[in-house]
This record gives structure tokens, C-alpha cells and sequence, in this order.
């Protein structure tokens, strides 16, 4: 795979994905930590006289131009962060994109309006994907986030221009590829979240390699069950529970809550209490790890030369329930060990505690992140090969 620091971007039209999914409410951007890890990339360009185009898609359009999902206000973030102009226009191709392109100088930023507006992109078209790199000369894929996605501008462009990968990206394939392939010991696998049917995969792929996995979260609410061991009204994945008994969740590694945060009332409403994991009461709900577990979690991870985290231990969103989750991160901050961190909410939670900087790497990788250490070979990194 040629890397960025492997051409010569002088004087020309880079043409860079980057992944600025961000998390926006009313128009206002709620976390920005995907810019700020991809700056390195875009100093790089600017520093080395690159004509530099960013290109991004934001939520899931579906093919429509809607103003809620406009990249506007990430331009506008971007240009704040910089403190340089940015220019942006309506639209990823056509006139307003070859003109602007066109006329830019060394060093200036062009950012595309939402690749997402046109349905192409997700159906990797090949003439979308022409008239996209007709903007640039060079192509950098910067956006590890969205490299599991078949997409016109993850994929299909790598076929028209010259293609690297950035310095984000080589960077969460360096680490990452460490993690899935060569961990240092012992290594320890926090796994959380609600669904147990996006992770098994992921879960599986650590057995035989992890000296310990942790599993929290209602995900864990479905191994219980599928142990024999009553959830109450917890939540729980029963259609996958045939699969989730297949799987060797009786293996030594794997650790499991022994307590809970009980309540009868998800939104925290009502009396909540702590109770051991195998009497949870027909009409409650294990809604985040108890005191006991944490100690339990907290021990394992202590003296752990290498962390992986995704995931939260319970339901964070609401201030009663993020006790286990930011235990947890303390935990692993404290362990001293390597320690990596993914996934969307779980990497805006540690932000919004300020804990985030405490971690060694924090992946910009959702979907990418876990399907990248199950072992799956993502289509952005392949194309570039
Ligand atoms: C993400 O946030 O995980 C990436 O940007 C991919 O988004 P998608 O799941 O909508 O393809």
C-alpha cells in the first residue's frame, strides 16, 4: 500500500476522503474529534503546497439532498480549528466543484458538500466516481471510519487516480494491526454495548488470543440468558440466542457482570438498587455492572499490557447508569497498560468526561473498528493495494 509520505503533493489537486460523520444537533457540531484526528493529514498538505479537496459523507441522506445533513457547519468547524478559510460548495461534482477545484491555489482548502446526496456513492457507481476524481490529481483515503463501506469514493476511485493512504489511516492500520495481530500480554478485551448480534463476531475473533475478555452492557444481558441465568426484563437479543449458545461463553477468559444496577423503569424512574447477577427480579431490568463487578472488571485489567475497549458497561445516556462505564475507564487508565478505544459513544462519553487523552489511541472507527479487528479485510484498505 503507497502512503502519503511515498508522493510528491507539490502543486497538486489532492483529492482526500475523510470521514467528518460527525454528531450534529440543530445545526451545532456535539463532537469534533474526528476533525482533529485527520489534521495531521491536512497540515501535512498544506505544509507540502498540496491544492487540498475534502470530500466526507454525513449520516444517511439516502441519495437526497437534505439540509440537516449539509457538511456546511463541519466546513465552518474545520476552517475555526485551522484558523484558515475553507471554502465549500453546494455540491460534491458538477460545475460549482470543477470550477472551485480548479482555480485552487497552493496550500487552500476546498471542502465538497455531503457525498451521501447522490445515491451513486453508496452503489460505488463508476461514472460518479469519474467525475469525483476529475476534481483532483492524487486521491488519499483519510477516512479509516468509513473504509468498511464498498463506496464510490472508498472504492471505486482508487481504480482512476493515483491512491494513498493518509496518515490517519496508516495509523489505525498500525495500531489496530497490532492489536488483532500481535497483542502484548497479558491482553484484555473490554467488549460492551447493546447488541450482542453487531459483536459476536468481534468477541469470537479475541478468543484464543485475549488473556481476558470483559463483557458489559446489555449484550452481556443475552449471554446470561443464553447461560441459563434469568435477565428479568432486561434487554436481550432472544432471536440470536441459539447462536449466542454456540458460542464458548463458557470459556475461562470470558467475564462476566456478577452484579447489577437494577430498575424497573429504563428512563431511571422509580426506586433503582444493586443486586447479584443471578437474582434479578421478574420485573427489573439490569440497566448498568454494580459495585462488585467493577472491583472484578478493575482487577483483571490491572496489570493488563494491552486494552481494547468498545463498547459501554450499561445504559450511560442516563446519569444513574454511567457509574460502571466510567469505572471501567478508569480502570483501564490506571492499568498502564497499551490501552485503545473505539466506537462512537463510547469515545464522546470519555470526551465529554475529559478522560479521552488519558487513552493511548482512540479510534475514529465504529463499524470499521470491529470489523477490522474480526479479522474482515475492509474494501478501502484492499483498494488501495
Ligand atoms: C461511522 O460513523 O461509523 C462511519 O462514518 C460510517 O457510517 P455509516 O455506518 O453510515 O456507513
Amino acid at each position: 500500500m503507497k502512503l502519503l509520505k511515498d508522493i510528491d503533493v507539490a502543486g497538486k489537486k489532492t483529492l482526500v476522503r475523510v470521514d467528518f460523520n460527525l454528531t450534529l444537533e440543530d445545526g451545532k457540531i456535539l463532537d469534533d474529534f474526528r476533525i482533529r484526528a485527520t489534521l495531521p493529514t491536512i497540515k501535512y498538505l498544506i505544509e507540502n503546497k498540496a491544492k487540498v479537496i475534502l470530500m466526507s459523507h454525513l449520516g444517511r441522506p439516502e441519495g437526497e439532498k437534505k439540509e440537516e445533513f449539509s457538511l456546511k457547519p463541519v466546513a465552518q468547524k474545520l476552517s475555526e480549528i485551522l484558523g484558515k478559510e475553507v471554502k465549500f460548495v453546494q455540491d460534491c461534482v458538477g460545475e460549482e466543484a470543477q470550477n472551485a477545484a480548479a482555480s485552487l491555489n497552493e496550500g487552500e482548502i476546498l471542502f465538497l458538500e455531503n457525498l451521501r446526496f447522490h445515491k451513486e456513492e453508496e452503489k460505488n457507481d463508476a461514472e460518479f466516481a469519474k467525475q469525483l476524481a476529475s476534481l483532483g490529481e492524487i486521491y488519499i483515503n483519510d477516512a479509516f471510519g468509513v473504509s468498511h463501506r464498498a463506496h464510490a469514493s472508498v472504492k471505486a476511485i482508487t481504480k482512476i487516480l493515483p491512491s494513498v493512504a493518509g496518515l490517519l489511516l496508516q495509523k489505525e492500520l498500525e495500531v489496530l494491526g497490532k492489536v488483532k495481530d500481535n497483542p502484548d500480554h497479558p491482553f484484555v478485551a473490554v467488549i460492551g454495548g447493546s447488541k450482542i448480534s453487531t459483536k459476536m463476531e468481534l468477541i469470537e475473533s479475541f478468543m484464543g488470543k485475549a488473556d481476558s475478555i470483559i463483557l458489559g452492557g446489555a449484550l452481556a444481558n443475552t449471554v446470561l440468558l443464553a447461560k441459563g441465568i434469568a435477565v428479568g426484563k432486561s434487554m436481550v437479543e432472544e432471536d440470536i440466542l441459539p447462536r449466542v449458545k454456540e458460542m464458548d461463553i463458557t470459556n475461562n477468559a470470558v467475564h462476566l457482570p456478577v452484579d447489577a444496577i437494577l430498575c424497573v423503569d429504563k428512563e431511571g424512574k422509580g426506586a433503582y438498587e444493586i443486586g447479584p447477577i443471578t437474582r434479578t427480579p421478574d420485573n427489573q431490568m439490569i440497566l448498568d455492572i454494580g459495585p462488585d463487578t467493577e472491583k472484578l472488571f478493575a482487577k483483571i485489567l490491572d496489570g493488563a499490557k494491552m486494552i481494547v475497549w468498545n463498547g459501554p458497561m450499561g445504559l450511560f445516556e442516563k446519569e444513574h447508569f454511567a457509574h460502571g462505564t466510567k469505572a471501567i475507564a478508569e480502570a483501564i487508565i490506571k492499568a498502564r497498560a497499551f490501552s485503545v478505544v473505539g466506537g462512537g459513544e463510547t469515545v464522546a462519553f470519555l470526551e465529554e468526561l475529559g478522560m479521552i487523552d488519558k487513552f493511548d489511541f482512540v479510534s475514529t472507527g465504529g463499524g470499521a473498528m470491529m470489523e477490522f479487528l474480526s479479522g474482515k479485510s475492509l474494501p478501502g484498505v484492499e483498494a488501495l493495494k
